[in-house]
């Protein structure tokens, strides 16, 4: 089965119905990609599949053959961080951080369909996404500095 992740190919031998997060993690290596729930209910496991935001815990190896997708290891470079990250980090958003390379793919791939979102927008397109440590206050505020840096460009 082939597949290219954060812009690498990669050729595996997997079973069609193992996770993609397990595929992403286990199989190659991947481990920006997290495990929270299992369940498709905490996000934090998001990645994009060809440019959209899915749950990679409910989403099949099958479903990714032939596909592009990006982890938040494959978003920006760390000379060249995509406006997402640079705006977490100005927020400084992330506490514990476990769920935030779930967070930051789903507000990437909000702002590529939104890219002003108002605040009702961004608490819709996020509240899939749950943080422990209640860092949503400063979610809002990365996303909308995001939308201002990539309205610029
Ligand atoms: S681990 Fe996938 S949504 Fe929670
Ligand atoms: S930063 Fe700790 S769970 Fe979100």
């Amino acid at each position: 089965m082939k597949l290219t992740v954060d812009g690498n190919p990669h050729d595996v031998d997997v079973e069609e119905d193992m996770p993609l997060l397990w595929l992403l993690r286990d199989e190659l290596g991947y481990k920006g990609v997290k495990y929270g729930c299992g369940v498709a209910q905490c996000g934090a496991c998001t990645v994009h599949l060809d440019g959209v935001a899915v749950r990679s815990c409910q989403t099949w190896a099958a479903d990714a053959e032939g596909a592009e997708i990006t982890t938040i290891e494959g978003l920006g470079t760390p000379d060249a961080l995509h406006a997402v990250q640079e705006a977490w980090i100005a927020h400084q958003v992330a506490q514990c951080g476990y769920c935030q390379s779930g967070q930051i793919m789903q507000a990437a791939s909000l702002l590529a369909e939104t890219p002003a979102p108002t605040d009702d927008q961004i608490d819709e397109a996020m509240s899939g996404n749950l943080c422990r440590c209640g860092t949503y206050p400063r979610i809002r505020a990365a996303v909308k500095t995001a939308a201002a840096k990539l309205s610029e460009v």
